[in-house]
């Protein structure tokens, strides 16, 4: 959820830990901090507000060539310069930044003030550090005393913390929270996220669960929590074209949406099958057999991923003919799923560090349930976890609205039901077919982006609408949903996306005279009924923006504009579909004069239940 960056090596820490904060500020921005050390012991700097304040504060920076840093997004606590990271204990000995909830915060705080501790701070981070403080001066190693610590911690953690009497080491954990150390020249690093680690290194050895580091200039050395040591593994950070830079581009989230030919492109890759008609994802290969005896298809994800599973589930029962369903994660998870040993269930997260989804992919694994991953982040979590998974290869998504990932999610699940369909009803020509729309999806979404300049003069005509309502049929009823959520999540505008066949049942009482309607009526099964929809809506004086296959008379009059679909395959209108509602919502919010980047009160990526 926040941000971690941590430096020890030749360079001034200040500079390296704020610089690489600054690719990570997207995962939490609501206050940042940075603690260094050196000769004289801890420098601390804090601000609420985006990095950029704490930068205006201190325009001289910190002494010191071991730091700390650290991005938040509030969990426990206001958002107050007190609650900030780092945290120090209250002998100011030790300093941290965290990731992640403790569970048990409240009894160790109990136990803490019982012993006379008088905490500045509302959070559970400076329990921790306070922990880890007691460790230290009972003569503990740092290493020795985070070990203690987090024995005792019940939750999730992923640390990293300095002690003010050894400039030379940092001290790292991982229960649950990602962490990374990159192997530089003449330095070492740690982050939350390998995206920061780039401009640095491309050698990074990733934390396992229950592992502690000792990390100096020169090296790392790991042990468990029963301090048993461990072998790690160096791997290589891979460089993605679509890096995390602005270019020409306002936003990130405008430069992500245009992406999205490229991201298709990338994930396609070697993938497709032209002469049989089907596709090939890596990961799933060595399981081929199994797949075979597979009876269900069940899809879990959070959000934006869980519209692109509902995608996947839909293609999948309608294509393979496999009953297939998609579940969201944070429910599936607590309510005792009941795990076949004939499904296969598939998580998908664009960061691959949803807590909720990993919570429910170890639910299901605890049961013995096969489950692949569909991720966009190389090493993630979900990655490490599933039995066999896919990546989608869009590249770094900072923006914290999802655009790219979610069409790269949903051809994922294109990919996978053409695999299924292959091996059950579908025919070497459908199949053929598929492949034949699959490898015409780019530039059809480049064809789509050229109405950008349409989507943006609706926009303006809409901004201040009360209410949005998106409404699509089959596979495109998650992709309304997807419509409304980007409008709700960066233009904070109140939005629904439902099925067409979903308004009589009472949401068409929202309709007024003047009422925004985005409609999705693709040229394939759903639009006669669709058709039906429309004509209930624009009885009740609804305004409808359709995206409507180009040549569509019918629909055009019915409906007040109409953005073009070029002529496609019946599986791929939800990817294409999805544009013009990105690049929408993306004018809405410009015209409101919001931080489309970082909307208010989100994260990128929730690592918290
Ligand atoms: O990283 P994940 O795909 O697991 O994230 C799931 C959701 O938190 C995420 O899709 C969220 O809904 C997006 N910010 C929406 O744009």
């Amino acid at each position: 959820m926040c941000g971690i960056m941590g430096y020890v090596g030749r360079e001034v820490a200040w500079d390296v830990v704020v610089s690489g904060l600054r690719r990570l500020e997207y995962r939490g921005y609501d206050s940042a901090g940075v603690v260094t050390v050196s000769e004289k012991g801890l420098h601390l700097a804090r601000r609420v507000g985006h990095l950029a304040a704490l930068q205006e504060a201190f325009p001289a920076g910190l002494p010191g060539k071991v730091g700390i840093g650290h991005t938040r997004w509030a969990t426990h606590g206001g958002v107050t310069e007190e609650n900030c990271h780092p945290h120090a204990d209250l002998r100011d000995r030790i300093a941290i930044v965290h990731n992640g909830i403790i569970d048990n915060v409240e009894a160790l705080r109990a136990e803490l003030v019982a012993a006379g501790a008088k905490f500045r701070s509302e959070t559970d981070t400076e329990v921790l550090a306070e922990l880890i403080g007691r460790g230290v001066d009972k003569g503990l190693s740092l290493r020795d005393a985070v070990v203690g610590a987090m024995k005792r911690v019940e939750g999730t953690a992923g640390l990293v913390a300095v002690d003010k009497k050894d400039a030379e080491r940092l001290v790292v954990a991982r229960i649950g929270s990602p962490v990374v150390i990159g192997l530089g020249e003449g330095g070492s690093y740690v982050a939350s996220d390998a995206l920061a680690l780039r401009p640095y290194t491309d050698r990074m050895v990733v934390l396992d669960e229950g592992e502690v580091a000792e990390i100096t200039a020169t090296g790392i050395k790991t042990v468990d929590l029963e301090q048993r040591s461990r072998e790690k593994r160096i791997e290589k950070i891979l460089h993605q074209a679509d890096d995390a830079d602005l270019g020409d581009f306002p936003h990130f989230m405008l430069k992500e949406i245009h992406e999205q030919p490229a991201a298709l492109d990338r994930s396609m890759r070697g993938r497709l099958d032209a002469v049989v008609g089907s596709a090939r994802l890596g990961g799933l290969q060595q399981h081929e057999q199994r797949l075979f005896d597979i009876r269900q298809v069940v899809f879990f994800a959070c959000g934006t991923s869980l519209y692109s599973a509902q995608v996947g589930a839909y293609l999948m029962s309608r294509y393979a003919r496999v009953p297939a369903q998609a579940e969201d994660a944070a429910e599936l998870a607590v309510k005792n799923p009941i795990v076949d040993r004939h499904t296969l269930y598939i998580g998908i997260s664009q960061s691959g560090e949803t807590a909720d989804t990993l919570s429910a992919l170890r639910e299901i694994k605890l049961r013995g349930g096969l489950v692949a991953g569909i991720t966009n982040v190389v090493g993630s979590s979900l990655s490490r976890e599933t039995d066999l998974g896919t990546y989608v290869h869009a590249g770094p998504e900072i923006s914290v609205c999802s655009t790219k990932a979610f069409t790269a999610q949903v051809l994922a699940t294109e990919l996978l039901a053409l695999r299924f369909a292959r091996t059950r009803d579908l025919s070497a020509t459908d199949g053929r077919a598929w492949v034949a729309g699959l490898e015409a999806l780019s530039g059809q979404m480049r064809l789509m982006l050229e109405h950008a300049e349409t989507c943006k003069k609706l926009a303006l005509r809409f901004a201040d609408a009360r209410f949005t309502l998106f409404v699509g049929r089959g596979a495109n009823v998650p992709v309304a949903a997807e419509g409304a959520l980007k409008l709700k999540e960066i233009a904070y505008v109140p939005a629904e996306g439902l099925s067409g066949a979903a308004m009589k049942h009472g949401p068409l009482a929202l309709i007024d005279h003047g009422s925004p309607v985005w409609a999705l009526v693709p040229p394939d099964e759903t639009r006669e009924r669709m058709l039906g929809n429309l004509r209930e809506l624009k009885a009740r004086g609804a305004i409808i923006m359709a995206v409507a296959a180009a040549d569509d008379a019918e629909t055009k009059s019915i409906v007040d504009y109409v953005i073009p679909l070029p002529p496609h395959h019946p599986a791929v209108s939800p990817i294409l579909n999805a544009v013009p509602l990105q690049l929408y919502a993306y004018h809405v919010a410009l015209a409101k004069g919001y931080n489309i980047d970082k909307p208010r009160n989100l994260a990128k990526s929730v690592t918290v239940m």
